[in-house]
Parts: structure tokens; C-alpha cells; sequence
């Protein structure tokens, strides 16, 4: 970055410093990953310049046939990787996929059924702080408060008394295997639409590691950053059916120009993805999570539905630690360099500034290179410091382990000298 270490000295140290900060500390939130370096270049390259309104082929400017090229990539790799008949790789995020993927099949006013936030469900899903709650008419189902597992029998009632016109599935924060094929059962029996939200589990959806919504669902919408390990953005899939409405819902109905540097870097981010190499990732993001879970499970921290079979947990803190917000024990590890986030938790009785429990995920430190040993170390430190989150010597003693950790497992040695 020697450019712009003189053209703008407070945004490269800014930058600098937060390399340091995601190579010195462990990153367990469970939405975040490390792209790889050619992820990262493709990022900063020249298709930042250009406007390429349109799709490929269809374009409003000249001067688009490299930008084709990239995303015809994007579009192809992510039908292979996904076997959907239709992608539109443009979206901005994940949140500008769902509005795209809504306004494809919905009008304003209409009915949705999908998965509370507090549960575990994303704001995009209906909330009323959301344009999903403001300009749908929103419905919810959750999860059983005894098991925090949702019961498909519940999904069912509510669809038939609601009679929605698209159900939501998929989720931020549910740890468990998403049955895609009973929505789409009970889609059919309402005549509703399914939308699947699979911004989460991407990845391992890519490998066969989390059955597939494809084949179930008549939209299917992801974010690219978390476990599929590419740039932020959205990606919308769909039937062949839907294909002309998704794409003029993403353009000209919601977004402008394409960010053009993000699709092609998202082609990279999904050619790595089609790659063995990605399939194992995948496989070992889960096993680390089960080694995390398990060991948290030993030294007495309760987990929401007892586990997890994804990349991720959600830890209750009231059984364990009755005294302990998410919001301090969020504090206390981040002090002591291990990132995590505050959630809340079925049958929450804190506010959602506060909240009573952890989600902890592990696509980004499993990138890293970190197995099962680095887990059950990690919760042991998790473990240590929560039974005295106060206490400025535990702190201490536990940054500095995790440094050594994080040395041992250098991220982005590419950047040591910018
Ligand atoms: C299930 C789900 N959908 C959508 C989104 C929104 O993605 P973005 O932050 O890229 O808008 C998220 C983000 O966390 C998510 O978890």
C-alpha cells in the first residue's frame, strides 16, 4: 500500500491497524471469514472503474466486454457450484439480495411467514425495524423453548392460518440442519412461495456438508462472505422461471451499476469454492465447531439445542452464569483478543442491546489453518476467563496465549510489510 501510505497517511495506518487486529486476535463470529489473497487483490482491481448496467450481453454502456467475462464467470461457476439454473451474482449484500429475491415474486402489502429474530431469524425476515416488516405484512415462527429446535409441525399451523404468500427459511443464529424439504412440503400445501435465506451455511452447502435448498425452494438467497469465504456481497438463485424477474428486480427496480470489482472477485472466491481443497475446509469448519461446542459443553456452558451440526453454537449463559450478560462476556473476551457477539436466546428475558447468550462460529479461525486441539484450547481460555470476566490478570494471561496462537497461525503474511 505504498500509494496510499502518501496520498492518505490516516486511513492506511486505519487499515494497517486492522490488519493487525484480525491477524493478533481469534475471530469467532460466526458470520465473518478470511478471504484469500487473490479474493483480496481481485478486490482492489481496476473493475472498480466501470459501470456495467444491464447483464451480460445487455449492458447501457459501452466498454463491457471484460466486465461480461467476469461476471458470466461468477453466474456460471455459481450454477455448478449450487446446481441452480439461474444466478444473478450482482447483488450488493445479502440484505439487497432478500429485497431483490422478495420483490421478484411479491407486491408490497403482501403476506410473509418467516423465522423470528429472536429466535435465530435475520432482520431481512420481517422485522418490523426492516423494510421487510414495513412494506410486508410480516408472520413468525421460532423455535421450541424447551430444545431451541424448530418444529415443523408449528411452521405448518402457522402457514395454514397465516396463508402467506412466501415463507422464509433460514437463519442467523440456528446451529442446527435446516429441513428444506418440509418448507417446501408445506409451501405447496399453502400455495406459497419458499424463499430460502442461506446466507449462513453457503459453504457448506457448496460441499455437501448441509443438504441443499435448491431443489425445494423457488428462491434461494445467500450472502458470499461468511462460510462461502468470498468478498461481501449477495447472490440470488433461482428456477429458470423466475430467472427475467430476478434480474430486473436486482436492476433497474432496486441497484444502479454492478460493483463490478466484487463480482469478479466473487468468481474467484467461487472457483476456489468448486476446488477439494474448499470441500475439506468445509468438512473441518464443522468438526472444529463440534470439538468448540463440546469442550464449552464440559466446562459446564449450556448450548441452544444441546450442540450444533453447522459452523456455529449459540451458548446460553443464564444455566452457567446467571449473572453474566452477552453484553459483558462479549466485553471481556474481546479484551482478552477473542471476538465473538452477544445474541440473544430463546425465550430471551434481556433486551437485544444486552442479551443473555454468545454465537460463536468458526469459518474464519478454521481458515487460519486451527483443528480440534486450537478448539478445546480456545474453550478452555472461553471457560477461564468467564468464571472472572472482570479480573484484569486473567485478561492479560489469556491475550497473551491467544497471541501466541494467532502467531502460529500467520493470516495474510502477503501484508506484512504494507
Ligand atoms: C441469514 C442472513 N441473511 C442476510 C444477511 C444480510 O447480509 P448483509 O449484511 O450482507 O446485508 C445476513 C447477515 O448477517 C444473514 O445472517
Amino acid at each position: 500500500m505504498v500509494h496510499l501510505k502518501s496520498a492518505d497517511p490516516e486511513v492506511h495506518a486505519a487499515i494497517l491497524a486492522e490488519v493487525r487486529r484480525q491477524g493478533d486476535g481469534l475471530e469467532l463470529i460466526a458470520s465473518e471469514n478470511f478471504v484469500s489473497y487473490a479474493v483480496l487483490e481481485t478486490m482492489g482491481c481496476v473493475l472498480t472503474n466501470k459501470y456495467a448496467e444491464g447483464v451480460p450481453g445487455r449492458r447501457y454502456y459501452g466498454g463491457c466486454e471484460y466486465a461480461d467475462v467476469v461476471e458470466n464467470l461468477a453466474r456460471d461457476r455459481a450454477k455448478r457450484i449450487f446446481g441452480a439454473d439461474h444466478a444473478n451474482v450482482q447483488p450488493h449484500s445479502g440484505a439487497q439480495a432478500n429485497m431483490a429475491a422478495y420483490f421478484s415474486v411479491l407486491d408490497a402489502g403482501d403476506r410473509i411467514l418467516g423465522m423470528d429474530l429472536s429466535h435465530g431469524g435475520h432482520l431481512t425476515h420481517g422485522s418490523p425495524v426492516n423494510f421487510s416488516g414495513q412494506l410486508f405484512e410480516a408472520r413468525f415462527y421460532g423455535v421450541r423453548p424447551d430444545d431451541g429446535l424448530i418444529d415443523y409441525d408449528v411452521v405448518r399451523a402457522a402457514a395454514h392460518s397465516e396463508r402467506p404468500k412466501l415463507i422464509v427459511a433460514g437463519a442467523s443464529a440456528y446451529p442446527r440442519t435446516l429441513d428444506f424439504a418440509a418448507f417446501g412440503e408445506i409451501a405447496r400445501e399453502v400455495g406459497a412461495r419458499l424463499l430460502v435465506d442461506m446466507a449462513h451455511i453457503a459453504g457448506l452447502v457448496a460441499t455437501g456438508h448441509h443438504p441443499s435448498p435448491v431443489p425445494h425452494a423457488d428462491l434461494v438467497t445467500t450472502t458470499t462472505h461468511k462460510t462461502l469465504r468470498g468478498p461481501r456481497g449477495g447472490l440470488i438463485l433461482c428456477r429458470q422461471e423466475l430467472a427475467k424477474d430476478v434480474d430486473k428486480t436486482v436492476f433497474p427496480f432496486l441497484q444502479g451499476g454492478p460493483l463490478m470489482h466484487a463480482v469478479a472477485a466473487k468468481a474467484v472466491a467461487f472457483k476456489e469454492a468448486l476446488e477439494p481443497d474448499f470441500a475439506r475446509y468445509s468438512g473441518q469448519v464443522i468438526a472444529n465447531a463440534r470439538a468448540l461446542a463440546e469442550r464449552l459443553a464440559e466446562r459446564g456452558f449450556h448450548l441452544v439445542s444441546g450442540g450444533t451440526d453447522t459452523h456455529l453454537m449459540l451458548v446460553d449463559l443464564r444455566p452457567s452464569h446467571a449473572e453474566l450478560s452477552g453484553k459483558d462476556a462479549e466485553h471481556a473476551l474481546e479484551e482478552a483478543g477473542i471476538t465473538v457477539n452477544k445474541n440473544t436466546v430463546p425465550g430471551e428475558t434481556r433486551s437485544p442491546f444486552v442479551t443473555s447468550g454468545l454465537r460463536i462460529g468458526t469459518p474464519a479461525i478454521t481458515s487460519r489453518g486451527m483443528k480440534e486441539a486450537e478448539m478445546r484450547q480456545i474453550a478452555d481460555w472461553i471457560g477461564y476467563l468467564l468464571a472472572a470476566p472482570t479480573d484484569p490478570a486473567r485478561i492479560g494471561e489469556v491475550r497473551s496465549a491467544v497471541r501466541e496462537l494467532c502467531d502460529a497461525f500467520p493470516l495474510y503474511p502477503e501484508l506484512a510489510d504494507v
